[in-house]
């Protein structure tokens, strides 16, 4: 893009179906986004995201992780890639493998991640059936950068929504997975605009986008 502001190399790392790598690629058409997508990597042949890289013309690459004796020599191969690919920026999006202190430092400040629920609460896996069983009100989902403890990395930005009366985990995943493909790309957009400083284990975002005040379950009761 001549004379436009520079778009950062950023790698999308997968497991499976890749809504979320969706979402990242179709804000990534516009030509003001400040992250373009330059590598698309998978630690599984058979993920449904891949097809959607190659739809959208983006370079894949296969790791598998079993491929590899240890953690380190997998890691070693995924840093190797990302190098080559020139990726500045990580997103995690569905990536089911957890990583070491070495990867994460290694990549530090660069490496998000997007978690299916409003963190600290329900780290680990099986969220949304544990917000139903816990009779959370709100449910959601974060981003939040990595560190080397899991799902517990400087959180920047989360996304809210109601748990309503008879909802199962299909309907209540489904609602979130809407509210992770809006959160997103918004701090992706975020990242690549240098815009987080991490301050004592908290990210500040430098001039956040206005968020509404209050979200609440049930809402105020509504007149007729
Ligand atoms: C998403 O819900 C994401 O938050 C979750 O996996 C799903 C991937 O869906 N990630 C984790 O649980 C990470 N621990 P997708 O492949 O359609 O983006």
């Amino acid at each position: 893009m001549p004379g436009g502001p520079r778009r950062r190399a950023t790698a999308v790392l997968i497991s499976g179906r890749g809504s979320n790598l969706q979402a990242l690629i179709d804000a990534a058409a516009a030509p003001d986004y400040p992250a373009e997508i330059v590598l698309v990597l998978s630690n599984r042949p058979e993920a449904k995201g891949l097809a959607r890289a190659e739809a959208a013309g983006l370079p894949t690459r296969v790791i598998p992780h079993h491929a590899h004796a240890t953690r380190p020599a997998f890691e070693a191969a995924l840093t190797e890639a990302l190098t080559e690919a020139g990726a500045e920026l990580v997103c995690l999006a569905g990536f089911m493998r957890v990583l070491t202190e070495t990867f994460v430092t290694r990549w530090q400040g660069r490496l998000v991640n997007i978690h299916p629920s409003l963190l600290p609460a329900f780290p680990g896996l099986d969220t949304h059936a544990r917000a139903l069983a816990a009779g959370v009100k709100l449910h959601g989902c974060t981003v939040h950068q990595v560190s080397a403890e899991v799902d517990q990395g400087p959180i920047i930005g989360q996304a809210a929504v109601p748990v309503l009366p008879g909802d199962d985990e299909p309907a209540l995943a489904a609602r979130v997975l809407e509210a992770e493909h809006r959160l997103y790309p918004l701090c992706l957009r975020l990242l690549a605009e240098d815009r987080i400083r991490v301050e004592g284990g908290r990210a500040v975002i430098q001039d956040p986008p206005e968020a509404g005040t209050l979200i609440m379950n049930p809402d105020q009761e509504r007149p007729g």
